[in-house]
């Protein structure tokens, strides 16, 4: 989380965000794939306004689900007017989606009957960096006016998804919240090195396969290549056992 969060703010990282969103192809494609966790955010938080007890709550959740839901379509819709105007099989060239993860929502945190209040904390984190974040690609796509408009309107949603859950984690767990948000932070801290640990071994996995190909590889194919020089070229005349004709060759 600290990591993204610089990825995002930093002053010196800025142009590198503005290099990911530079490409209108790359752009397109992130934009795809922040509708679709928009949409299991909104999923999630569904779920969540179906198990709470709470009136109040599950009206709020209601409506959050229902801002996710039109987040996926707005993304959905920019994202594929981007890729037709530039044509289809376009390259996006690289595309290092984990310095531009968008939202994340409720995909670390199973939503469980009578967890209210972790959820509430858990989701204002959430939602706190989502907004850190979206600032961050506001201010990278400044050139693509109408993908720029799209971030100013999520932002203000996502604005209220920090706000109201703070308030209702106060409302609902008054004692508690400071311990709430505190586990809530170390949950997101040890999801966000786990995922580092799994992108940390594919890198690894990648160099030492690199490395196994360049190193062990050649002594076989010059054993393979010694081994055919030594072949007598042309046709050969048959071991004398298989000229019988009783023998299936
Ligand atoms: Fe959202
Ligand atoms: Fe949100």
């Amino acid at each position: 989380m600290v990591a993204s969060r610089l990825i995002g703010r930093g002053p010196l990282l800025n142009p590198l965000q503005r290099w990911i969103w530079g490409n209108p192809v790359r752009r397109a494609h992130i934009l795809l794939r922040f509708a679709e966790v928009e949409a299991d955010s909104g999923r999630d938080v569904t779920r969540a306004a179906e198990l709470t007890p709470d009136p109040k709550l599950r009206r709020l959740f209601l409506r959050h689900a229902r801002d996710e839901h039109r987040h996926a379509e707005m993304f959905r819709r920019r994202g594929s007017e981007l890729l037709r105007a530039q044509g289809n099989g376009a390259d996006s060239g690289w595309r290092p989606d984990w310095l531009a993860p968008g939202e994340r929502g409720l995909d670390d945190v199973r939503v469980e009957p009578g967890s209210d209040a972790p959820l509430l904390a858990f989701l204002h984190l959430s939602e706190a960096t989502a907004t850190h974040r979206f600032a961050t690609y506001r201010r990278a796509v400044a050139n693509d006016e109408e993908t720029r408009t799209l971030f100013e309107l999520v932002l203000k949603d996502e604005e209220f998804h920090r706000t109201y859950s703070r308030h209702e984690l106060a409302r609902i767990a008054p004692r508690h919240q400071t311990w709430l948000l505190g586990k809530a932070r170390l949950t997101r801290l040890w999801h966000a090195y786990m995922r580092f640990a799994v992108a940390f071994a594919g890198i690894i996995a990648a160099v030492l396969l690199t490395l196994q190909y360049f190193i062990l590889l050649p002594p076989f194919a010059w054993a393979a290549r010694r081994g055919a020089r030594r072949e007598p070229k042309g046709w050969r005349a048959a071991a004398p056992q298989a000229r019988d004709l009783r023998a299936q060759y």
